[in-house]
C-alpha cells in the first residue's frame, strides 16, 4: 500500500499565497487587503469592499464614483433572465437557479471580445452585481408580484431591499444590508472559494469559476448555519427556556447553531459587528425576542463551550439570520444574500489564481484492490 501522509479535510494544508485576506483566528481579527473589518464596516461600503478587493487599493473620489456608476449600469436583469427567474420551479433550489443564471449571463457580457478564459473581470462585473438583483427578483416572483427597475441612487445594500419590497428601504435598513454583504464579502481559502479558484487554474472563464463556487457554497457544511439558528430560536421559544434547552442541548451533545468556527478560536468579528445591527433593529422594530434570547444563550454558553481547552464561541451566522429576518427576509434567501457578499471575493481570487497560475492537481493516498485479471462476464 503506498504510504505517505495527509490531511482529512485539508486541514493545516497551505495551499497558495494570497494577498487578500488574513485571519487571525486567536485574536479575533479580519482584515481585507490590510483593513481592517471594524474600519471597513463602519468607514466602507460594498461597492468600495468590491473596488478593494479586485484592485488591490481603496478607490480615489473619482475612481470609487466611476466604479459605482459600472457597478449600478448593471444591476437591471435583460428580459431572458427575467423568464428564466419566473420559469424556475417553485420548488426549485435558488443556489441553482444562481448557478445557472451567472452561466447564462456568460453569453450576454456587453465586452465579448474580452471574455474569455483572461477577460478582466474589474470591467465584466455582472457576476458581482446582478446575483443580488435575481435574488430580489426570484423573491417577489414567488410572491406573485412584479419585477422592481433598480434605483441608481441605493447603494448596493438598499437597492437589494428596494428590488425585493418595492418600496425604498429606510436609510439605516439599508446601510445594514450593505454592510452585511461586505461583512460576507471575503474570508481566505474557504471551500467555495478554493472551488472558484481550482476551476480558474484550468483557465476556464470566471463565470465557469463563479457558478462551481456558488454550488460549493450551496451546502449545508458552509452556508445556511444561520437558518439553522433562527429554528433553533423557534425551539427555544423565549428567554425563559434558554437555562433549560441549553443544559438539554450539551447534555444530549447537541452542536449549538451559529458557534463553532475551523479558524476563530474566539468570537468571530464579523458576529459583534452584526450583534450591534441586530440590538439597532431590535429597538427599531419593537422586537427583541431574538436579540434577548441569543444574548443569555451566549452568557450561558461562555460558561461551558467558552471554557473548554479548545473554546467555542459565537460565529458569524449566530447574530444574521435574525437581522435578515428583521429585514422581512425569509431564511430560503440567506444562503443565496451569502453568495450576493462573497461573490465580490471569489472574483478577486480568480484574478489572483490567473497573476501566477499553475493548474491544482493534488495526489489521493490508493487504498484500493491490488492488481487483479479481469473476469469475463458469464464467469462472475
Ligand atoms: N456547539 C457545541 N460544541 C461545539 C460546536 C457547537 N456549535 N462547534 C464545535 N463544538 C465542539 C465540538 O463538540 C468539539 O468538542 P470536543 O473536542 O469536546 O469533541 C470541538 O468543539 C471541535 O468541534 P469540531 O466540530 O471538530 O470543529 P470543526 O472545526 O470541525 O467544525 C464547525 C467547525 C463550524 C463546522 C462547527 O463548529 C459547527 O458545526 N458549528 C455549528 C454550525 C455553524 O454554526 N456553522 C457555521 C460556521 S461559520
Amino acid at each position: 500500500m503506498e504510504q505517505a501522509s495527509f490531511s482529512k479535510g485539508l486541514e493545516g494544508v497551505v495551499a497558495a499565497t494570497s494577498d487578500i485576506c488574513r485571519i487571525d483566528g486567536n485574536a479575533g481579527k479580519l482584515y481585507y487587503r490590510g483593513y481592517s473589518i471594524e474600519d471597513l464596516a463602519r468607514h466602507s461600503s460594498f461597492e468600495e469592499v468590491t473596488f478593494l478587493l479586485l484592485n488591490e487599493h481603496l478607490p480615489t473620489e473619482s475612481e470609487l464614483k466611476e466604479f459605482q456608476e459600472r457597478m449600478r449600469r448593471s444591476r437591471a436583469l435583460n428580459p431572458e433572465i427575467l423568464e428564466m427567474i419566473r420559469n424556475f420551479p417553485s420548488d426549485g433550489k435558488p443556489m441553482e437557479l444562481l448557478q445557472a443564471v451567472v452561466s447564462y449571463l456568460s453569453g450576454y457580457v456587453e465586452h465579448k471580445i474580452q471574455h474569455s478564459a483572461f477577460c478582466d473581470c474589474r470591467i465584466t462585473l455582472h457576476q458581482v452585481v446582478q446575483l443580488a438583483s435575481v435574488v430580489a427578483t426570484y423573491h417577489r416572483f414567488r410572491q406573485g408580484k412584479d419585477y422592481v427597475e433598480p434605483d441608481m441612487s441605493l447603494s448596493h445594500g438598499g437597492n437589494f431591499l428596494y428590488m425585493m419590497r418595492g418600496e425604498k428601504p429606510e436609510d439605516y435598513e439599508g446601510r445594514i444590508m450593505d454592510v452585511a454583504f461586505l461583512l460576507h464579502a471575503e474570508h481566505g481559502f474557504n471551500a467555495s472559494t478554493f472551488t472558484a479558484r481550482v476551476v480558474a487554474s484550468t483557465i476556464a472563464t470566471c463565470y465557469s469559476s463563479i457558478s462551481a463556487a456558488i454550488g460549493a457554497l450551496s451546502g449545508p457544511l458552509h452556508g445556511g448555519a444561520n437558518e439553522e439558528v433562527l429554528k433553533m430560536l423557534d425551539k427555544i421559544g423565549s428567554v425563559k427556556n434558554v437555562d433549560s434547552w441549553f443544559t438539554k442541548a450539551i447534555e444530549n451533545k447537541q452542536k449549538i447553531m451559529g458557534y463553532g468556527h475551523r479558524v476563530y478560536k474566539t468570537k468571530d468579528p464579523r458576529a459583534k459587528i452584526i450583534e450591534e445591527f441586530l440590538q439597532e433593529l431590535s429597538e427599531k422594530k419593537n422586537d427583541s425576542r431574538d436579540y434577548d434570547i441569543l444574548k443569555k444563550l451566549e452568557t450561558k454558553a461562555l460558561t461551558v463551550l467558552g471554557t473548554k481547552d479548545d473554546p467555542v464561541y459565537p460565529n458569524v451566522d449566530f447574530f444574521s439570520g435574525s437581522v435578515f429576518k428583521l429585514l422581512g427576509i425569509p431564511p430560503s434567501l440567506f444562503t443565496p444574500i451569502f453568495a450576493c457578499g462573497r461573490v465580490a471575493g471569489w472574483l478577486a481570487h480568480i484574478l489572483e489564481q490567473r497573476k501566477d497560475n499553475r493548474i491544482y492537481r493534488p495526489k489521493s493516498l490508493y487504498h484500493g484492490p491490488d492488481p487483479r485479471p479481469y473476469v469475463l462476464i458469464e464467469d462472475r
